[in-house]
């Protein structure tokens, strides 16, 4: 029987050594140590053997079990050691790891055009008004000294909600809209940013585009005013090096009349595709307001005489960014809206 517990003693021993996981080693508890386990039996068998041997061989399988026991035990641990020290290993954080940035947007260019233009003429003084863009014939056209079937309307053919209605082709008629609303002859000096429409559509012309319009109404306002002011906007946005042209032009509502053109930025004056080989963009309509305009909204043109101009707010921002198409303001190119 000696020969037998050292042979167990063994088998176990051996077998403890080879386990790599806590779950088998329940399974060799069971085989020794369980109830109808090894050591077990041989307890049991200890009532077979001589009274003289019992109490040493007892002694024998009491020490096997201690020592089993306590070897199992000690697996125990060592196996759940390495098991955390794997799993340290593998949930261990790179802390040199470079962080995922978060993705932040920013203004549109022309956005960041209106707010240069807004700022520009708020250091001069001017309020920031706002009208709407659904407007009525009355303001679009007939206060501005546009009468139906003026042949000037042809130029800003327009969509119609109804006959008298229609999207506003221009931020203008909050000019009338402001004489209206202010006490007649007290002046006024705004700027009027604003979407407009019209049936246009080509590399310097969107259906949908911005304008900002301007009003100056004051006692003794003349166009050198006029001029002077624009010179000093366009100087500011586009640097001191640009030439500037004031042409003789027409509108209903202002008299004299004047569109503004800058030297072309992209070909620098030699001719291109953005400046139809002209060298020149216009950037702006202008004039003296006419005083059948102040007339109409009850301003008193023998008292007060005024400015106004309206820009195109995407034009400005081509030039400033030199950007040949302006449609790729409106298609939301990422690769294109990034670089700005
Ligand atoms: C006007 O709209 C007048 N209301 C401007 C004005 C205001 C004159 C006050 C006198 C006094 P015009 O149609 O030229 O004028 O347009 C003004 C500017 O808008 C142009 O110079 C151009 O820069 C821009 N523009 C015109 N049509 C388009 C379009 N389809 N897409 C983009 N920009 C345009
Ligand atoms: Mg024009």
């Amino acid at each position: 029987m000696e020969a037998q517990l050292k042979a167990m003693r063994q088998e176990a021993l051996r077998e403890l050594e080879q386990i790599t996981e806590i779950d088998t080693l329940t399974e060799i508890r069971v085989k020794y140590l369980g109830k109808k386990g090894q050591v077990t039996s041989m307890l049991r068998g200890l009532g077979q053997l001589d009274p003289s041997e019992r109490p040493r061989m007892g002694q024998v399988v009491n020490e096997i079990r201690t020592e089993l026991e306590e070897c199992i035990n000690a697996k125990r641990e060592a196996l759940k050691a390495l098991e955390l020290s794997h799993r340290l290993a593998s949930e261990r954080i790179d802390v040199t790891l470079p962080g995922r940035k978060p993705l932040i947007g920013h203004k549109h260019p022309l956005t960041l055009t209106l707010d240069r233009i807004k700022n520009t003429f708020m250091s001069m003084g001017f309020n920031v008004e706002e009208g709407p863009e659904v407007e009525t014939d009355y303001f679009n056209f007939e206060a501005l000294n546009l009468p139906k079937d003026h042949p000037a309307r042809d130029m800003q053919d327009s969509f119609y909600i109804t006959e008298n209605i229609l999207l506003r082709t221009h931020t203008s008629p909050v000019q009338a809209r402001t004489l209206q609303a202010t006490e007649p002859n007290k002046p006024i000096r705004i700027i009027v940013p604003g979407k407009v429409y019209r049936r246009d559509y080509d590399a310097t012309h969107s259906p949908m585009f911005q304008q900002v319009e301007g009003l100056v109404v004051d006692k003794g306002i003349r166009f050198s005013d006029l001029k002077g002011t624009l010179e000093l906007f366009i100087y500011e946005i586009f640097g001191s090096n640009v030439g500037v042209r004031f042409r003789p032009s027409f509108f209903p509502f202002t008299e004299p009349s004047a569109e503004v053109d800058i030297s072309c930025v992209m070909c620098g004056g030699q001719g291109c595709r953005v400046c139809s080989s002209t060298g020149w963009l216009e950037i702006l309509g202008s004039g003296t307001v006419h005083p059948r305009v102040l007339e109409m909204s009850g301003y008193d043109p023998n008292q007060v005489s005024g400015f106004a101009f309206g820009m195109g707010v995407e034009r400005i921002a081509m030039l400033t960014y030199g950007i040949d198409d302006l449609r790729l303001f409106y298609e939301n190119d990422m690769r294109f809206l990034r670089q700005f």
